[in-house]
């Protein structure tokens, strides 16, 4: 037997108990503008689960059995939308300046391990799109300057002694799932240029893999960036089209949390709609070619 199609119309003090909870467990902010959105997910919820009302649903959110189904319901509310290549005048500017002087500095401190976080990666475009970028830069580092030790035959994608890792997170499991996976339809191709489909992608029937090279730099895992607990050490994060779904008061603590983790002179990145303007003081805005990007202001005692 088919289930009821259940249609329940939240009242103010209802919506703002979802509000709140959702808030608390994952710093999405669902204003008067999306509130619709977060109407329309519950309702999907109550299907699933087969409740007939807010107040059951809510209980079973807010009961000790109720951890999986506030992670679906979370779920059900991110925005995944990504693309390969996204905002190119900035990963212009991360790809000719900013890697080359991470790379110069780190060199002369025979600090060879680069660091990358792609938080809110979603489907894992973002963070394969910096593996690309990586290589390239590396590549053509030593097109121009002296390899510290022999190059091994074959040539393997990142010059030794350098060690790169890329970490992808998010808070939902199904894009991890997807990111992982790494093979992507035709039409997510658009924005990658054929120089890169033929170094970095095999081609699978009618899909493109991203080759082990590339896949083996990048490491997905679940991470909720409204939890106190962040990774440490990284050269640059990209935290981009995250921010927008939360309040002013979260994008503050998240600022100052990247600030944290984040190595002395390290760049942030975030949304071609996102800035840090009016949020702190502790990065410098880099400017060029329509392209942004955010360096840690080191506080010299
Ligand atoms: C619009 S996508 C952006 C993907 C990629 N960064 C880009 O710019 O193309 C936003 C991603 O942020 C994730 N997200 C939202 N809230 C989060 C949170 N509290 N912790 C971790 N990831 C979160 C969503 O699941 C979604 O995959």
């Amino acid at each position: 037997m088919a289930t009821p199609t259940i249609t329940v119309q939240l009242t103010e003090p209802e919506q703002k108990l979802l509000q709140t909870l959702v808030y608390q467990e994952c710093g999405m902010f669902f204003d008067e503008r999306r509130i619709h959105f977060l109407q329309d997910r519950l309702q999907r919820r109550l299907r699933a689960t087969g409740l007939d009302s807010f107040y059951n649903y809510y209980r079973l959110l807010t009961s000790r059995d109720g951890k999986a189904e506030l992670a679906a319901l979370v779920e059900n509310l991110t925005v995944n939308e990504t693309s390969f290549f996204r905002n190119k005048p900035q990963l212009d500017l991360f790809g000719k300046q900013t890697l080359e002087e991470v790379l110069s500095r780190k060199q002369s401190r025979r600090d060879w391990s680069l660091r990358v976080w792609s938080a809110g990666c979603s489907t894992g475009q973002e963070a394969y799109t910096i593996a690309m970028l990586i290589a390239d830069a590396l590549a053509y580092y030593y097109l121009r300057n002296p390899l510290p030790v022999e190059m091994p035959s074959p040539k393997p994608l990142i010059p030794p002694p350098w060690r790169v890792e890329i970490l992808a997170s998010d808070i939902s499991y199904s894009v991890l799932r997807l990111g992982q996976e790494a093979v992507y339809p035709e039409n997510h191709m658009e924005p990658v240029d054929y120089s890169y489909r033929l170094r970095y992608f095999d081609k699978v029937g009618d899909r493109y893999a991203v080759k082990k090279s590339v896949k083996d730099l990048v490491h997905f895992d679940f991470h909720n960036l409204k939890t106190e607990f962040l990774p440490q050490r990284n050269d640059i994060i990209f935290c981009r089209n995250v921010m927008i779904y939360f309040d002013e008061e979260m994008q503050k603590r998240l600022i100052e949390k990247f600030y944290r983790c984040l190595n002395p002179e390290g760049y942030l990145f975030v949304g071609h709609a996102e800035s840090l303007f009016g949020l702190t003081d502790k990065f410098r805005m880099i400017h060029v070619n329509n392209g942004t990007a955010y360096q840690r202001i080191e506080v010299h005692s």
